[in-house]
């Protein structure tokens, strides 16, 4: 099993690479769990436009990554609230696919990191408006990383332990639900049902 972490700061150290970072290292104490993570602050991507169609030189690096989200089962999304919005880098990513694999018909776990109390929009946000052509599966459980500076930290001396273990909790439940998704999505993947020829984009 393997699940894909998409962490959609624009920062080159960001708190939601951090988050990213504590929810991996959940994952890999369990058996048969790999991650591989695409932090779009360290690694930026050009925004659409049409060139993609046609192979535009800007893309070059689009079939090493689609190669990437094909061998992922199951999705965790980080975006940090920003004017109670999900970053424009993020909201770009989801833009560019919309075939088969990359993240069709598989699960996503929606993380949203606030400094403060925010996060709610985020959430919001991406389960409303961001899966229609991805056909990404938004799993019912989310996550909000709040008072982020206080949880998550490398140096887990800094970590407030009254904020921090009920977040460790929820996250690991979290991540539980997401890895019985991804097995239980492998078999819709499997079942010939899904026709995305006919239905291009999305209902
Ligand atoms: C441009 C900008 C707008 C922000 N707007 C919000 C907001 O609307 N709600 C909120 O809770 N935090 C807001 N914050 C604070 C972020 O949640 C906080 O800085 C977070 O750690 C940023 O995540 P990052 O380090 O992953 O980029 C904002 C931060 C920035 C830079």
């Amino acid at each position: 099993m393997k699940i894909g972490v998409i962490v959609g700061s624009h920062r080159k150290d960001s708190e939601s690479a951090k988050v990213g970072r504590f929810l991996c290292a959940q994952l890999t104490t369990r058996s048969d769990v790999s991650t591989w993570t695409l932090d779009l602050g360290k690694t930026p991507l050009p925004l659409w436009d049409e060139t993609l169609w046609s192979d535009g030189p800007q893309w070059s690096g689009i079939p090493a990554l689609k190669e990437e989200l094909d061998e992922c089962d199951g999705f965790i999304m980080i975006a940090p609230e920003w004017h109670g919005m999900v970053p424009a880098a993020l909201k770009n990513f989801l833009l560019l696919w919309a075939a088969t694999g990359e993240l069709s018909h598989k699960p996503a776990l929606a993380t949203a990191v606030s400094a403060a109390e925010g996060g709610a929009y985020v959430i919001a946000e991406l389960r409303i408006s961001s899966y229609k052509n991805n056909r990404l599966c938004w799993i019912p459980e989310h996550l909000i990383a709040r008072q982020v500076k206080s949880i998550c930290n490398d140096d887990i001396t800094a970590n407030d332990d009254a904020l921090q273990q009920p977040f460790a909790e929820r996250a690991n439940y979290a991540l539980d639900l997401l890895l019985a998704y991804a097995d239980a999505l492998g078999g819709v993947r499997a079942s010939g049902v899904i026709n995305h020829d006919a239905f291009m984009n999305g209902m």
